[in-house]
């Protein structure tokens, strides 16, 4: 991945391919954010006037470049939009993230780049080092025939500017900002992986090699293991496959007395549907149906890479949902983990039922509060859009505070309910409950089964990040195509809360 390093140099003199600054949008044109004075210097205090000439506005998603003039050891200039000036004169975080993000794209092959953008606190230089690291992320592993990408090499350097390399502070930050942009692109790369070769049990081994590296326990269920315990969810949805499921428990913990955060992750390596084969144009982006797994994956690793004072428990619940004489019918009813039936009317509301029985187990170690993550609905997608996860609990206080902490970390999220007249649509005439219900309100109706295997008590939300997980279109700020590793920095920053006793 690409490196990153702190440095005290000036903009003008550090020996670097481009220096990156900030550009604003001003009431009047262009505004040079602080952080370029020493480049604007170079130019005569004109850089603003010139980039107004250019065309720019300093709006989000604009990257200019500019040949350097004398006095720049860089010989060009990176000038990114930070969208509005702000009236404080204090830039937003996320702000800084997706301009350094889009810098860091436009600098594809560049070996070494100063990023010069404005940095008032330890924070801002976190947020500039994750954009750029999370925006100068590529999938290459099948391009080029040897793996390269057919040339087209990340940025392979980030130099930040202003980041006082000897402040603790400023120190911890850039820790934080490479470990939480190394897992989160990790499960960019789990996501990315095509479904012939990231199956259940290959995603179990990178757990367990990643776990051998920093310190989390990594125990796998497999499925004469799956079938002793009683695990008829997971058990359900991976019969069909030729690859058979797995259930995955990462154990990181920090201390006997810390808190105690469980995470549950569906990971469908692919998503066909099953007998409920889905039609084409909506199978092709289903390697994506594992990205919970992947986000709860990269979560604990990160969470014990930082040492968080917490303990956390990570559950990846595996399986390949396939057609084939051997796959479960609609019709069919399954003795779930936690003792309750569920007949199962259309196989293609998978996700549900292996969360299931990895959410009742994960409740008999009585945690306190369960986080699952799940490309769960598509109809949280048209609720939602593309950018936005739904965010379900049976306790408002928690739901309210997991919404709070992605906006904190710049991600998109939003609370829904769980409408208790959702549920009779569930009822069964043959079993306990069914895995569908009304079709209306479909992203809710999943979360209202989910809630049935919480353990009593237990203080549970529930992800649905259908939308985010997977980016279609072009890429933006630091989300590029495929994989985004939706909801990482929610849960690693939920934990770390839950541990510092400040989620009330
Ligand atoms: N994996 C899908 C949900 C999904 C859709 C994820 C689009 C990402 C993008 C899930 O397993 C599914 O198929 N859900 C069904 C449920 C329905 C059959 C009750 C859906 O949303 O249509
Ligand atoms: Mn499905
Ligand atoms: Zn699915």
């Amino acid at each position: 991945m690409t490196a990153l390093t702190l440095s005290t140099a000036g903009a003008a003199t550090l020996r670097a391919d481009a220096v990156v600054v900030g550009v604003a949008k001003g009431a009047k044109g262009p505004v040079v954010a602080p952080g370029a004075e020493a480049v604007d210097t170079a130019f005569d205090g004109t850089l603003a006037t010139v980039l107004d000439t250019l065309g720019a506005s300093g709006a989000e998603g604009e990257a200019i470049k500019l040949p350097s003039p004398a006095g720049l050891k860089a010989p060009v200039v990176l000038a990114v939009g930070l969208g509005a000036a702000p009236k404080d004169g204090v830039y937003g975080a996320e702000a800084l993230r997706r301009a350094a993000g889009t810098a860091a794209r436009a600098l594809t092959g560049a070996k070494k780049a100063a990023f010069a953008l404005p940095i008032a606190s330890p924070a801002d230089a976190e947020a500039i080092a994750e954009g750029a690291l999370l925006g100068a992320y590529a999938f290459t592993a099948y391009q080029g025939g040897d793996g390269k990408g057919g040339g087209k090499t990340p940025l392979a350097e980030v130099a930040l500017l202003g980041a006082k390399p000897r402040d603790k502070a400023y120190k911890a930050a850039a820790e934080r900002a490479l470990v939480l942009a190394e897992e989160i692109n990790r499960s960019r790369d789990l996501i990315n992986t095509p479904p012939n070769d990231l199956t259940p049990e290959a995603f179990a081994a990178v757990a367990s090699a990643a776990g051998k590296e920093v310190g989390v326990k990594v125990q796998i269920l497999d499925e004469k293991a799956l079938v002793k315990g009683g695990f008829g969810g997971i058990l359900g949805v991976g019969q069909g496959s030729v690859n058979p499921p797995r259930l995955v428990k990462l154990v990181y913990t920090h201390s006997k007395d810390a808190k105690h955060l469980a995470l549950v992750g569906k990971g469908i390596t692919y998503d066909s549907g099953g007998i409920s084969l889905k039609p084409a144009g909506h199978n092709e982006t289903m390697k994506c149906d594992m990205s919970g797994a992947a986000a709860v994956f990269a979560a604990v690793v990160a969470a014990a890479r930082l040492g968080l004072p917490v303990n956390v428990t990570g559950w990846l619940a595996l399986a390949e949902n396939m057609p084939s004489g051997s796959a479960t019918r609609p019709g069919d009813v399954l003795r779930m983990y936690s003792g309750k039936t569920v007949e199962v009317l259309n196989t293609d509301a998978e996700g549900r039922l292996v969360l299931a029985d990895a959410l009742w187990k994960a409740s008999e170690e009585n945690p306190d509060a369960i986080v699952d993550v799940a490309t769960l609905t598509g109809a949280m997608v048209l609720a939602l859009g593309n950018r936005t996860f739904g965010v379900m609990a049976n306790d408002d206080d928690f739901r309210t505070a997991v919404h709070e902490t992605a906006a904190e970390v710049g991600e998109q999220s939003w609370p829904m309910p769980l409408p208790a007249e959702l549920r009779k649509g569930m009822d069964s005439p043959t079993a306990d409950i069914a895995n569908m219900g009304e079709r209306m309100g479909g992203g809710l109706v999943a979360g209202l089964f989910l809630q049935e295997f919480v353990g009593e008590g237990i203080t549970w939300a529930h992800l649905d990040i259908a939308g985010p997980a997977f980016h279609e279109g072009a890429p933006y700020g630091y989300t590029p195509k495929g994989g985004t590793g939706s909801s990482v920095r929610t849960l690693v920053r939920l934990a770390e809360k839950l541990g510092e006793g400040d989620l009330g």
